[in-house]
């Protein structure tokens, strides 16, 4: 028996984890793993690949990044993505071409809501496919949590623990803009264990006048910084996302990233303060997992043996109160998890201390 596994998407900690979770489970069973190299791109012919054994294995638990390599959403995606069309139905033949060749029995896809969606995509074509979920955003439905997020967290904790001392020493305001996309996970944790005084998500719309005046109301009593967190798809008072310039076109992808800046000048401007943005980009995705990252991603990958040592076709990993169990794939993609604005951790923060922009300007 033998079976595939690849990496698709944005890279994040516990990738190696997971293969080696695989690896593990499935050479107990006696069986070959393969390793498609760079995403679903892997598996055109002739099929880039290489063959995984426990050896090949030893140490990478604790690395970050993946030793499959990944893409995010290219030639192949954007053949397969949406409809099968006439370009997809020939990529989907190809693939079952290095499948049949390579005697694959199992393909085990890891990765986020747009991998997850191509792997589903390859399943309705008739592939035995097990997804993994992936993702430092924590955004996927269907499970309660992905590996990657706590690195990412425990990366903006350190950034946020850093740059307290400087705006204290300095009196200023610093506005931290952190990854996630659409979804506000990574700005409402970090900012909670980071201390941010006010968190700033796509969740939950904010007014420049309550942000202003939180941080003024702090000089007022005396505390001369501000530490404002927000994430890279929270929107500007009546604007848009800000992204980048530049988009991946084909894959109708844009870039997220400038908020940050935008809110600074902004936030400057109106109170006069001296203010400073920071953008933490990719150091939240890159680095060694967190233990609870490693242990997630093994935990993960011993799961997607099983299930296909069930024929459990269709199917994706889900983690649900502590437990790994399994889902849907297609109960998992097309919508994102977000944020509940009314959720416990939300009020939790309110509670204390934490200004969300939202709400009146408090009167004193
Ligand atoms: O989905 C993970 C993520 O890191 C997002 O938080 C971020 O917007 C995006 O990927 C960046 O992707 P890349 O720079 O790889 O295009």
């Amino acid at each position: 028996m033998r079976i595939g596994i690849l990496n698709s998407g944005g890279d994040c900690p516990g990738l190696n984890a997971v293969i080696h979770g695989v690896v593990g489970a499935a050479s107990k069973l006696g069986w070959e793993v393969i390793g498609f190299r760079d995403g679903f791109e892997g598996l055109l012919p002739p099929g880039d690949y290489q063959i995984l054994d426990s050896e090949d294995t030893v140490g990478i638990l604790k690395l970050g990044g993946t030793i499959l390599g990944t893409t995010n959403k290219r030639q192949f995606a954007t053949k397969i993505g949406g409809s099968l069309d006439d370009q997809a139905e020939n990529v989907i033949e190809k693939v079952g071409r290095t499948m049949k060749q390579l005697e694959i029995r199992a393909l085990i896809v890891v990765g986020g809501d747009g991998s997850l969606s191509t792997a589903l995509e390859l399943y309705k074509a008739g592939f035995p496919v097990i997804g993994v979920p992936k993702t430092i955003d924590n955004d996927l439905q269907a499970t309660a949590m992905t590996f990657g997020f706590d690195s990412a967290v425990s990366c903006v904790v350190d950034a946020m623990d850093r740059l307290h001392t400087t705006a204290v020493s300095h009196k200023r305001v610093l506005v931290v803009e952190v990854m996630g996309k659409n979804a506000g996970w990574i700005a409402l944790w970090g900012g909670i264990a980071g201390a941010a005084n006010v968190i700033l998500i796509p969740e939950i719309e904010f007014s420049l006048d309550v942000v202003t005046n939180c941080i003024m109301e702090r000089e007022a009593k005396g505390i001369h910084s501000t530490m404002v967190i927000v994430a890279e798809g929270a929107m500007m008072p009546g604007g848009e996302v800000v992204t980048q310039a530049d988009k991946d076109e084909r894959a109708g992808d844009v870039r997220f990233g400038g908020i940050g800046d935008t809110l600074a000048n902004e936030l400057a401007r109106r109170t006069g303060k001296e203010t400073r943005a920071c953008t933490l980009g990719h150091l939240q995705r890159g680095g060694e997992p967190t233990s609870l990252d490693r242990i997630l991603g093994a935990r993960f990958g011993v799961k997607a043996v099983k299930l296909a040592q069930e024929g459990s076709f269709g199917s994706m990993v889900s983690y649900q109160s502590y437990h790994v169990g399994s889902a849907p794939i297609e109960d998992a993609v097309h919508k994102l998890r977000l944020v509940e604005p009314d959720s416990e951790v939300v009020e939790t923060a309110r509670a204390i201390g934490i200004c969300f922009g939202d709400g009146e300007v408090s009167e004193g």
